[in-house]
């Protein structure tokens, strides 16, 4: 795939999240000073941040292979035996949505985590008896959208766990201007920053919306991306000055106009607008928590003065929030 021309290989090509990567350089500077796997990594955040893009960094950066897999992808002891007993030493296995493995899959992962040996199962009935297999050492790195879905003994077992944050405007912009340059397209520094500033802090929608302007300057310009033709495709669009998209407007207004901007539950929502819970909670809501349009109380969810502004509404008088 060409997407992944994209992604950076090496940590010092990876733009933005600073605080990860400085504590990464030294675990695997460490790891790789003594001769050693680097210890496991759960990686969390909400989509889009480069959870993906970071583990197969880690694995370049350790010089080794990544297997990558996800959590619904396992489904039996069997399916996980098979990946790892395939691993080479120091290797990265990768799993993704690690929230969605099953419990009787974690009972097997966890003594491949902490003495790289399986415990499997065979047989079945009276002849059923367990053997123990040794692994290589290597390196779990799961990812996940929600680090509070994992039972705590998983989460415990991961030596360094690392958040992801949203992106500033500027390191955005960095990442807009790489990938640009990495398409061999021309493109003014302010229409980077208008890409940048519509993206919801997120480089996969940053990485998406700069395709669509190519293709914009493309057919509608000369090719170069300016401000004029980034803004007029962007209006084409329809992601307006926040970033925000059609489901995140219906999401809103619908709170504002038929609940009266809440308290409301997350449920109550989805099947007012026709999303489905889990994805309002993992995809939609942490950006707008994060800019200040909604808030989480005990009680529900909250449209905020900031969102009423945002899309023309009158803040009802009485409300304090
Ligand atoms: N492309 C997508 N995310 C990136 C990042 N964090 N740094 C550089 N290029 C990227």
């Amino acid at each position: 795939r060409f997407e992944q021309s994209l992604r950076p290989q090496f940590l010092s090509q990876y733009i933005g999240q600073e605080k990860v990567k400085d504590n990464l350089s030294i675990f695997i500077e460490a790891a790789r000073g003594r001769n050693e796997s680097l210890d496991h990594v759960l990686l969390y955040g909400p989509p889009g941040l480069g959870k993906t893009t970071l583990a197969s960094v880690i694995a370049n950066e350790m010089n080794v292979n990544i297997r990558m897999t996800s959590g619904p992808a396992i489904e039996r002891p069997g399916d996980l035996a098979a990946v790892v007993s395939s691993l080479e030493p120091g290797d990265v296995l990768f799993i993704d949505e690690i929230h969605r493995l099953n419990r009787s899959i974690e009972e097997v992962l966890y003594p491949a985590m902490e003495d790289f040996c399986l415990d499997i199962v065979v047989g079945k009935g009276p002849a059923a008896r367990s053997v123990r297999l040794d692994l290589p050492p290597f390196t779990l790195i799961g990812a996940t959208t929600r680090a509070g879905a994992l039972s705590a003994p998983l989460r415990d077992r991961f030596g360094v766990p690392l958040r992801l944050e949203f992106y500033e405007v500027g390191p955005l912009t960095n990442i807009v201007v790489r990938s640009a340059s990495l398409f061999e397209v021309a493109i003014d520094e302010q229409a980077a920053v208008e890409i940048a500033r519509r993206s919801r802090g997120t480089p996969r929608i940053a990485n998406r919306l700069l395709r669509r302007v190519r293709d914009y300057a493309q057919v509608r310009g000369n090719g170069n991306i300016t401000v004029e033709t980034a803004q007029e495709a962007l209006e084409m669009l329809q992601v307006d000055s926040h970033g925000l998209d059609h489901i995140d407007h219906k999401l809103l207004t619908g709170m504002i106009e038929r609940f009266r901007g809440g308290p409301v539950g997350v449920d109550t929502i989805s099947a007012s607008i026709g999303e489905e819970s889990v994805t309002i909670e993992d995809v939609y809501e942490p950006y707008l928590l994060q800019i200040g349009f909604l808030q989480r109380t005990p009680r529900g969810r909250i449209a905020t003065r900031l969102a009423y502004d945002h899309f023309g509404y009158a803040f009802p008088a009485g409300q304090d929030y």
